[in-house]
């Protein structure tokens, strides 16, 4: 088994043997003899907890010397020590002894950490030295829980990076620790003292590995720094909530990092591109210098080092310990979100505390306005002004004039420090000047607001009013984190048996939440979403097949907007269709502000950028249009919102019929659409894409249909649009007749279909000549070489069979399936391909083959398999492993009353669980091992 961890750290007691029931029992002998009031209650407050504080606890105030307090401590030490010569093997708590043997045999490195110095003895009485690969105990460090000092130096002696280590423990303190250091935590007890572990167990019997390492797989972690990993982990460790999203750059940079906010709908030009989002000011930037030295995570002296993304609190947190120099020694401590619960508010926290020595240290907290896309500029300086209540920054875009306002107020605490305005062209913000003696420690709270023209009249104004008013860190993160809870318990998918998988569908559905307007009707999610520069911030069909239903059937408010963002940019599909000399509208391939066609035309080639390559997806990949009507038709289907349909949802499925009419070529009796790209862009300027060709009929047939609908239940609306479109019996006829004549290359015996006009007469690929490649098709045999074989790029007749699936039988699915799919460049040709592929297999009764695609997908951009993840998160992929696990595992299908299922798991997923929103209703499905159904409505 694969798994997520490769340490565990245990806790003594509580944990492993019973040894708190002997602490009792010696503090309990102390209080009697003093006549001191001591209940279980009481004892419940010392789980963890150092002797010196227990002791504290006991006294409740009381005071007493030092001479007596070292006196009754050693007393209490003799009583415990006293029982604790009654230990033997026979102690060990249920479940130890196996879950010990498990780990060994799945190679996890396994450590004991306690509090207690005498953890050592007791290990030995209970016969488990010789099954630990490490032993810390009290004496080893001097900091205790819950600082992190005793976990990180027990990681040390295993060996490990802290991040890659899972601590098991029954008090908060401990807890506390081990997330302090970097650690996910399995908590054994009442969720009361325990909750904020990422498991919460009784105890350790009956627990296996499997269900330790789960408890990691809500985060995605960087064990350690890797400079050459940089822009792929920035991607990964993008945190976003709706609004804006920020790539997980260093709050103090590093030479040739991809730092960038994109903020939904900041859009300017660019040569070549058209458009693209603007990259925005930076609000994380914060640079630290002690002793003169400013940290760099590329200088020596770094150690301890964490940082990881907490995906159910939406958190992003960065630990190490600095030496700027000998002798001196920091613990700094980052952390930081954009507020899910307001999405105008950015918040992070700055903490740095002395170890050793002592530290003349600096911090400059600003707003950074030097930023770029790649090398292009986009903002003018309206006005700065830095000042004790705030430092503000106002810029516009240089062609488009859009205007972005961030406002900053910092919080410190240490002492000595404050907080002093610090203004730098380009960059306001506040400076803060200290020592730092040992022990000490320096807090920083930068709490930013965001508006821009977009949102607000005065952006200015409203981000200096909003900063002003904000809470604390931690009072904002309290709401924000409820968001999260909120997201996960509407939108979340559990996973049994794979903790691979769990992760990667809660960090693509993390990433696809954290693009998703949640306000805005007038963006969408783009390709990369708003993780990277990759596209451009475009959207593309990814959108519509792809990411669309996980918000359709989860999050339908979330589905509406951007589906009317679609609505909105029908100007510019009507443009485009006119432009071309068509009727009605025609979305463009790419899509930005205003719904024009943005697809770049030319791009340098791959392997010689002084070479360019002509794009044609702008001009002739013309599936889109039909995609679209899908998605709108796929959410009314969902919600039942007549509304939606009688209003955007006919409009727009109308004007694009138009088009479809106007677009196909009459050829006698038959109609041709030729001179397309279809989904598989390693063939272009093809005849009859046969995707294209069943979805333009699909679109033609349902314009049809739901004009039926409309007349009979929205007349007056059908009248208009009727007579706007002109939506005459002549252009109805019209539109059956291309119904009826538009070619179909579909073998009838066999049923397969032939992906376009002369496809089975291209070369066939020797694919052994490739085994082991590590490039794509296309750039093995050259964009025009391509053109000549038997390869895909991607799902292309199977992405049909997926999409209009009921209108093809079970020999039609197996012949194509047997036909294509040893002829798709699955591993590097477009990531849209494997989620589809799982989906397709799991209805084919594949489960196994569809767990190979699926892992495919969910490794995307994790593993960054294809090696440009660092562009931004593969939105499509994402949004595909969703579509995989509810349309493919689960086999869902709706009916009018409620969705079903078919169900079809791999055999060692024992569990898979998600919600579905359906018609106003909610419904908790459960799937278990043996493909049994549990669909449960939800009361409101
Ligand atoms: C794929 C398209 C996709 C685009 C954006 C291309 O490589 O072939 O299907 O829409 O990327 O993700």
């Amino acid at each position: 088994m694969k798994t997520l961890i490769k340490g565990v750290i245990f806790d003594l007691d509580g944990v492993i043997t019973d040894t708190a029931e002997y602490h009792f029992l010696a503090w309990k002998q102390l209080a009697d003899e003093e006549g001191l009031d001591f209940t279980r209650q009481d004892n419940e407050a010392l789980r963890g907890v150092s002797r010196r504080e227990s002791l504290a606890r006991l006294l409740k105030g009381r005071p007493i010397d030092e001479e007596t307090a070292q006196a009754w401590m050693a007393r209490k030490n003799g009583y415990y020590r006293r029982f604790l010569s009654r230990i033997s093997p026979a102690d060990l708590l249920p479940g130890v002894s196996d879950l010990l043997d498990e780990l060994q045999q799945a190679g996890i490195l396994v450590a004991v950490a306690s509090a207690s110095r005498n953890a050592p003895e007791v290990v030995d009485r209970l016969g488990i030295r010789g099954r630990l690969n490490a032993l810390a105990h009290g004496g080893s460090v001097q900091r205790q829980k819950p600082a992190p000092d005793l976990f990180l130096y027990t990681a040390e002696q295993l060996g490990l990076p802290p991040a890659t280590c899972l601590v098991v423990e029954d008090a908060a303190a401990g807890i506390a620790a081990a997330h302090a250091a970097g650690m996910p935590a399995v908590g054994l007890g009442p969720p009361e003292r325990v909750g904020a572990a990422e498991l919460v167990l009784p105890d350790l019997a009956g627990c296996r590995l499997a269900s330790l390492d789960s408890a990691a797989a809500w985060r995605v972690s960087e064990p350690v720094f890797e400079m050459e990993r940089q822009h792929h982990r920035e991607t990964i460790l993008t945190q976003g909530n709706g609004y804006l999203s920020t790539r997980g750059t260093f709050e103090e940079r590093l030479p040739g990092d991809r730092q960038s906010t994109l903020v939904h709908g900041i859009w300017d030009d660019v040569p070549i591109a058209f458009t693209e989002l603007a990259n925005a000011p930076d609000w994380t930037a914060l640079a630290i210098v002690a002793n003169g030295r400013r940290l760099d995570m590329q200088a020596p002296g770094i150690s301890r080092y964490a940082r990881w993304l907490d995906l159910r609190r939406g958190l992003l947190q960065r630990r190490m310990v600095w030496e700027p120099e000998p002798g001196c020694s920091l613990e700094i401590v980052f952390e930081r979100f954009p507020s899910l619960a307001d999405e105008h508010l950015l918040a992070s926290r700055l903490e740095i505390t002395c170890l050793d020595g002592s530290a003349d240290i600096t911090v400059l907290a600003q707003i950074d306005s030097h930023v770029e896309n790649q090398g292009i500029l986009h903002w003018d300086r309206v006005s700065q002004r830095s000042r004790a209540d705030g430092a503000q920054l106002a810029v516009t875009t240089r062609r488009s004039r859009k205007v972005l306002a961030m406002s900053t107020r910092v919080d410190g605490e240490g002492e000595g420090f404050r907080p002093d305005p610090y203004d730098c062209p380009g960059c306001p913000g506040f400076r803060l000047e200290g020592s730092l003696p040992q022990g000490s420690t320096l807090r920083l709270e930068k709490i930013t607001a965001v508006y821009n023209s977009r949102d607000a009249d005065d952006p200015l104004a409203a981000a200096c009013e909003a900063a002003a008013g904000a809470a604390s860190f931690a009072t904002l993160l309290k709401k924000h984190e409820n968001a999260w809870a909120e997201f996960w318990e509407e939108a979340g998918v559990i996973i049994e048996g794979d903790n691979e998988a769990q992760l990667a569908v809660r960090h693509a559905l993390y990433q696809l939440r954290a693009a998703a307007p949640t306000r805005d009707e007038r963006v969408s999610i783009g390709a990369k979403t708003l993780s990277g520069f990759g596209y451009r911030g475009h959207i593309f069909w990814d959108n519509e097949i792809f990411v669309l239903p996980f918000f359709t059937f989860t999050q339908p408010a979330i589905a509406r907007n951007m589906l009317m963002y679609r609505r909105h940019a029908l100007h510019g599909a009507r443009r485009k269709a006119s432009a071309n000399g068509f009727e009605g509208a025609q979305y463009p391939w790419e899509s930005a502000e205003s719904g024009d066609e943005v697809t770049p035309t030319w791009v340098p080639h791959f392997d010689n950028p002084k070479k360019l390559v002509r794009i044609w997806t702008g001009d002739i990949q013309i599936h889109i249009s039909a995609d679209i009507a899908y998605a709108m038709h796929q959410y009314w289907q969902a919600t039942g919102e007549d509304e939606f349909w009688a209003g955007p949802g006919c409009r727009v499925l109308l004007e694009t019929a138009v088009f479809w009419g106007s677009r196909a070529e009459s050829e006698g009796e038959r109609f041709a659409i030729r001179d397309v790209i279809g989904p598989d862009e390693y063939h272009d300027h093809v005849d009859n894409n046969q995707f294209t060709n069943f979805m333009a009929r699909w679109h033609l047939q349902t314009a049809l249909d739901s004009l039926d609908w409309l007349e009979e239940n929205h007349p007056e609306r059908a009248l208009a649009l009727v007579d706007e479109l002109d939506l005459s019996p002549g252009r109805l006829a019209h539109w059956r007749r291309v119904i009826d004549g538009l070619i179909v290359l579909r073998d009838s015996d066999s049923g397969l279909i032939e992906q376009f006009e002369g496809f089975f007469g291209l070369k066939d690929v020797e694919w052994e000549r490739y085994a082991g490649r590590t490039r794509s098709m296309q750039e093995l045999l050259g964009i025009e070489g391509c053109t000549e074989y038997k390869v895909l790029k991607q799902a292309d007749v199977i992405a049909l069979l997926c999409l209009l699936g009921d209108q093809f039988d079970e020999k039609t699915w197996r012949a194509n399936w047997d036909y294509y799919v040893p002829i798709t460049d699955h591993e590097y040709g477009s990531s849209l391909g494997p989620a589809m592929h799982a989906w397709a297999a799991c209805k084919l009764g594949m489960p196994e083959a569809a767990y190979d695609h699926f892992m495919r997908a969910a490794r995307a951009d994790l593993l960054d398999v294809r090696g440009n993840a660092g562009d931004g998160i593969h939105a499509a992929s994402a949004g595909g492993l969703w579509e995989a696990l509810v349309f493919g595992f689960a086999g869902m299908r709706i009916t009018p009353q409620e969705p079903v299922f078919k169900p079809c798991l791999p055999a060692h997923w024992t569990r898979l669980a998600f919600k579905i929103a359906q018609r106003g209703a909610r419904w908790q499905i459960e799937i278990s091992s043996g493909d049994k159904v549990k669909k449960e409505r939800l009361q409101k």
